[in-house]
């Protein structure tokens, strides 16, 4: 109870000086502002960032100009004193009742490395009238400085050495009232004081200029600004010099002012050491951590010719026998006892004349710190600055106040950060949060992010390629936007071999639909004939095999072709309506997204968009429209219709249920398909390909066979999908044909990517690669940690080995038929034999396959696998055909 009584007393006290010093700063206000109004500019004090809180005009002291705050700060409210006992600067105050964390950003020239005093001055003032001061953390940066708790007026300083290239100082509400600060400076100090180990930071306790009189001495007199408090005590003489101290001397290295060197204090003799301990409100701030002390002395009596005064300094009764300091005349010399450690009562120092010395002890000045530990560490920088642009940008107001991540408590709304050292933004989530303009390539700085949600924004413009650069980027959902322009392939591509899961609905106008919008209202006058065509185009489709058949056998092919085309075209509108305007895309392709679209009476559909801007996807697009209306199969996708309307090209397919192949084998799919589903895919992809190559003439070289082309219905049965780079080949005098390499790698025959050739063979090589993916589980490029493996080097070692066991998926657990599995992989790698000629035709695959298959149905192990659910398909569909004729037919 004595120690509060005590601490009040000594507030009373700095009250007292405080009045005094508001007072003369009034003086002084005035006399600048005269200085000011006689035209004489203010110059900037070089290293000086000085703020008056909720002010809105600048205003000045001590020949300091103070500025608003409002270029520091967008948050909180501006308040002014109801008590009038301060100085002009006082008077206003920002305070804060929304947010838990606001915070002013300082950005100093140098800000990164180099050592500031910053320091933070409040007067309550019952400026909210309630009469209750509050209660409230103070922050520098990411970590704790202080507790503010009072009605008088308080100044606190801190040293610190920024890691960032900015100073934030937050004001934290700890459930205790609403904080406010009144006035915020920042010095920067020479680089070579104050320094702490470990990078601690210097909370001021006191600053004592030992001797003098008068009210605080700050700048001009200490080019630092540094508030100097007079010291003395009862048993303590006064003394003073009219000679200036050496205060140029490299000695001088903190730039004590003259003045307070000038004066000190001393004992009456040698005998008595001159002696401090600090009054209660010290030790409580000094008690819980280390502290540090740095005493200054100037020797300011002139003594004896060679004579010199020598004392030792004696710290919380630790007597330090070791070294003496001796002092020359009016030469300055610091002291600096660091990171001391102190417990209970709190720091306590006597300076005693060394043994043998006639001098008593002398001491001009000191200062107490307490150390700061900064445990948490400041977001990235890379990431930081990111986010900063685009808090700017889409002028964010939340909490988005200081460091992103640190302190986690406090970290952003929106954001999560990782347990990094530093931190790292790993998602954000802006979605319905009013923002407007582009997606900016910000969003594609932050390195580490995970998980992005713009959804439901009024964002327009592109979609930034960039983002496709973000390596760990698992979520992008981008719904409910306006975005326009074309969704870029590597997007696309993340997100069909599962890596990105991407959500880009309701954004009417993303390319392809905003090109078909644009022109459709060009196109508006083109009455739309009959509400029900799409109906008359589920009946074409289910005839359609039937008006293949026909028109082989009827003559006038010519025509009934082109009337056949044209009944298969949709308008714009109705492909708008089939896929419900465009609400869910399901795919991507190297030219447009595939949507989903739903035809009367349910069927389901895949409506692939090409975007006018790619011009090879332009050519792929009518390569494949011609193609596949001619080409059917059970085991072939097939095109249900198409949108030509001016430039918007559509190609609608029909709906695979069950996605593609690739999905089915990847790592992260639960459900794992059993050796029986395999061996039946197989057996339908080589049916399909089969068919292209021997039921077709000339032959369709597929190009581009690989697990993400094997799309699988709602049963399971497997068709090849992607005619894109397929091409009918009259012969290989054909040069046209063999001018475009195409194909994946991995899939892709090494003879025709070296030669740029493709013909059947290199299908029998993609298929068995495939086979060998199927058996195995595994990809055509196993990733390795120091190699990548393509499979074929893997499976040959294996099979040297004659281990089969190893060789089939190890997520089937052993569930499987080792004949087959032999007989499987035998067929797998006679299509992967080096040269052409020892492949096999994809009929004798087929044959090898069924027998394959006939193993394991024989043993009768197929369990999970539904073949009455199987389309048989109508035997009119494997009708060979005539494309020559049919593609002449169409170019008319
Ligand atoms: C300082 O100068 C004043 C007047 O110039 C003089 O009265 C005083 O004695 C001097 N003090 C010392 C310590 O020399
Ligand atoms: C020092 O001063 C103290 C108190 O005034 C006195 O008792 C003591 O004798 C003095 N010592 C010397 C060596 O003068
Ligand atoms: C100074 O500090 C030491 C160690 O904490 C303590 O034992 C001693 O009593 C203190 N002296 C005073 C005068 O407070
Ligand atoms: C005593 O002096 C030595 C030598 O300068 C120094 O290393 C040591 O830290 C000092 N001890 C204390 C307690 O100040
Ligand atoms: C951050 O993590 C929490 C807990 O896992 C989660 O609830 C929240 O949605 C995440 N926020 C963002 C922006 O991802
Ligand atoms: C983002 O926040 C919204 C609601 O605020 C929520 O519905 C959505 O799931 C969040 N997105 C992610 C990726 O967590
Ligand atoms: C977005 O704007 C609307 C209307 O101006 C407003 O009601 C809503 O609070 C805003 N939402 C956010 C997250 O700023
Ligand atoms: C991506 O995630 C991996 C694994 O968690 C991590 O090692 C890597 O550092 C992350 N990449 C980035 C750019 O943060
Ligand atoms: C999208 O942008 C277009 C053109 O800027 C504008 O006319 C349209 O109203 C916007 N749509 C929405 C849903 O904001």
């Amino acid at each position: 109870m004595d120690g509060a009584t005590d601490s009040v007393l000594i507030l009373k006290l700095w009250l007292f000086l405080v009045l005094t010093i508001a007072i003369l700063g009034n003086s002084k206000l005035d006399h600048a502002k005269v200085n000011q109004h006689a035209g004489r500019k203010l110059a900037e004090i070089p290293g000086f960032i000085s703020i008056d809180c909720g002010s809105t005009e600048d205003s000045i002291e001590n020949g300091i100009t103070y500025v608003s705050d409002k270029e520091f700060i967008d948050t909180g409210i501006t308040e002014s004193t109801v008590s009038g006992y301060s100085g002009q600067l006082l008077k206003t105050l920002r305070s804060f009742p929304q947010g838990k964390r606001n915070c002013y950003t300082l950005r100093p020239d140098q800000a990164k490395n180099n050592p500031y005093l910053i320091r933070a001055r409040f007067l309550y003032g019952n400026y909210d009238g309630k009469n209750q001061y509050p209660t409230f953390d103070l922050h520098l940066g990411v970590n704790k400085w202080i507790t503010v708790k009072t009605d008088l007026p308080l100044t606190r300083g801190i040293i610190h050495v920024p890691t960032t290239d900015f100073i934030d100082v937050c004001l934290v509400n700890i459930g205790h009232g609403v904080p406010f600060i009144s006035a915020l400076d920042l010095r920067r100090l020479e680089n070579s004081i104050y320094r702490t180990e470990s990078g601690e930071a210097l909370a001021s306790i006191r600053r004592y200029d030992v001797g003098g009189s008068g009210p605080m001495m700050r700048y001009p007199e200490d080019v630092y600004d540094r508030f100097w408090w007079h010291f003395s005590s009862k048993d303590w003489i006064q003394i003073a010099t009219n000679e200036s101290t050496y205060t140029q001397s490299s000695d001088n290295a903190y730039k004590i002012p003259d003045v307070v060197l000038m004066t000190a204090a001393k004992t009456r003799n040698a005998s008595i050491p001159l002696s401090y301990s600090p009054a209660d409100e010290t030790r409580e701030q000094c008690s819980n951590s280390k502290c540090s002390v740095y005493f200054h002395f100037s020797e300011i009596e002139k003594l004896e010719p060679g004579q010199k005064r020598e004392f030792t300094i004696n710290l919380n009764g630790e007597t330090n026998l070791t070294e003496s300091v001796k002092l020359d005349y009016l030469n300055p010399q610091t002291i600096a006892r660091t990171s001391l450690p102190v417990r209970g009562m709190g720091l306590n120092f006597s300076i005693n004349a060394a043994e043998g010395t006639q001098f008593p002890p002398i001491l001009n000045a000191f200062e107490t710190f307490a150390l700061i530990e900064q445990p948490n560490q400041p977001t990235a920088a890379d990431d930081v600055e990111a986010i900063m642009e685009i808090k700017k940008l889409y002028r964010m107001t939340r909490n988005w106040q200081g460091d992103p991540c640190a302190p986690s408590e406090y970290s952003w709304d929106g954001l999560n950060c990782s347990n990094d050292n530093p931190p790292r933004i790993i998602s954000l989530n802006l979605s319905s949060s009013n923002l407007t303009g582009e997606i900016s390539a910000s969003f594609s700085s932050l390195q580490a992010m995970q998980s992005l949600d713009l959804s439901y924004n009024d964002l327009t413009g592109p979609l930034p390629e960039l983002l496709a650069q973000l390596q760990n980027l698992s979520t992008l959902d981008l719904r409910g936007n306006n975005l326009t322009g074309i969704v870029p392939d590597a997007l696309l591509e993340k997100s069909r071999v599962g890596k990105l899961m991407l959500r880009l609905d309701e954004n009417p106008d993303l390319c392809p639909p905003a090109s078909c919008k644009r022109r459709k209202k060009k196109d508006s006058v083109i009455p739309i004939v009959a509400s029900s065509i799409a109906t008359v185009l589920v009946l074409l489709l289910i005839f359609s095999a039937l008006a293949i058949y026909r028109r082989k056998r009827q003559g006038g092919m010519v025509a009934k072709s082109n009337i056949k085309m044209k009944s298969r075209q949709y308008s714009y509108s109705e492909v708008v309506s089939i896929t419900n305007d465009f609400k869910t895309i399901i795919g991507g392709g190297g030219f447009g997204n595939v949507y989903l679209g739903t035809l009367e009476e349910d069927t389901k559909v895949a409506v692939k968009f090409l975007c006018p801007s790619s011009n090879q996807g332009y050519k792929e697009f009518q390569a494949e429209a011609q193609l596949l209306t001619i080409v059917h199969h059970q085991n072939l996708v097939s095109l249900v219709g198409y949108c030509d309307e001016g430039g918007n090209k559509a190609l609608i397919y029909e709906y695979m249920a069950n996605g593609n192949l690739l999905q089915h084998l990847s790592g992260t799919n639960a459900n794992i398909l059993s050796w029986n589903e395999r061996l039946h895919i197989a057996v339908d992809a080589a049916h399909g390909l089969e068919y292209l190559h021997n039921g077709c003439k000339p032959s369709i070289i597929h190009r581009d066979l690989k697990p993400s082309n094997i799309l699988l219905t709602d049963h399971m049965q497997a068709k090849i999908a992607d005619f894109g780079l397929s091409r009918a080949f009259s012969t290989d005098s054909d040069s046209h044909v063999s001018t475009r390499p195409a194909g994946t790698i991995g899939y892709l025959d090494p003879r025709s990517h070296a030669t740029g050739n493709a013909d059947k063979k290199s299908d029998v090589y993609s298929f068995g690669i495939i086979l060998f993916v199927l058996i195995s589980g595994r990809p055509a490029i196993i990733r390795g940690s120091m190699e990548d493996t393509h499979i074929l080097d893997w499976v040959i070692t294996m099979i040297e080995r004659g281990d089969i066991q190893n060789i089939v998926d190890p997520r089937l657990e052993g569930e499987f038929n080792t004949n087959s599995a032999w007989k499987a992989a035998e067929i797998a790698m006679s299509c992967t034999l080096p040269t052409a000629i020892q492949r096999p035709d994809m009929s004798q695959v087929l044959i090898e396959l069924k027998e394959c298959l006939d193993l394991v149905m024989a043993h009768g192990r197929s369990q999970r696998f539904n073949t009455e659910g199987r389309t048989l398909g109508l035997s009119l569909e494997e009708i060979p055909v005539d494309l020559e004729s049919d593609i002449a037919a169409l170019a008319r």
